[in-house]
């Protein structure tokens, strides 16, 4: 990633924000949490990392953060985040919000973005044109996680203009028979 806009919808403390920018390529760092007081601590430490960033943070559910900072479809570089797993705070419809994550993925990210996070359920993504490039199994604690990385293919008309033609279009003409 270069000069990207990073995400965490569930942002905390803002660990994974802070570490991602750190690895370079993160121009603007965007964290949300509709936990006011982990908004003011993510705020604090991502002054505090002295990462070379800038960062915009807000509390609000990660459903209307787009809405809230008037961000367009598919502006987003890169999500990275660890959403709530629903062990220590029990959520009433965990696959309903991590169903939800994957869509603000689809409306949000640019072609060729990333959605990287740790799913805690076992739900398939329910998008097509977000393609799972690595799921790999990490021990939360005690419990399983899975760690996945998705990739936002291109609109599938720009994948079709850019595709391979047919063999028959490539092929050389053949040369009329004129015995
Ligand atoms: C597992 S914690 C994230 C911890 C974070 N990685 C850190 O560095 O501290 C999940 C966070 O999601 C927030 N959260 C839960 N439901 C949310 C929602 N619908 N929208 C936004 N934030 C939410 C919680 O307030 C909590 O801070």
């Amino acid at each position: 990633m270069r000069d990207g806009i990073l995400w965490d919808p569930f942002c905390g403390s803002g660990l994974e924000l802070i570490e991602r920018s750190m690895l370079g390529g993160v121009r603007i760092a965007l964290g949300s949490d509709r936990s006011a007081e982990a908004v003011d601590i993510a705020r604090d430490n991502f002054v505090a990392s002295g990462v070379p960033a800038s960062a915009r943070f807000a509390c609000c559910d990660f459903r209307d953060f787009a809405r809230a900072e008037g961000l367009a479809p598919e502006s987003i570089s890169q999500i990275i985040t660890n959403p709530p797993l629903g062990r220590r705070v029990p959520i009433v419809n965990l696959p309903g919000l991590i169903r939800d994550l994957f869509g603000a993925a689809d409306a949000l990210l640019a072609p060729g973005g990333s959605l990287v996070f740790a799913n805690p359920v076992a739900l398939r993504c329910p998008f097509p044109s977000l393609r799972l490039m690595s799921s790999r199994t990490v021990d939360f604690g005690g419990f399983d996680c899975r760690l996945e990385h998705y990739s936002k293919s291109a609109p599938l008309s720009a994948s079709r203009r850019s595709g391979p033609r047919s063999p028959t279009r490539s092929r050389r003409p053949r040369s009329r028979n004129t015995k």
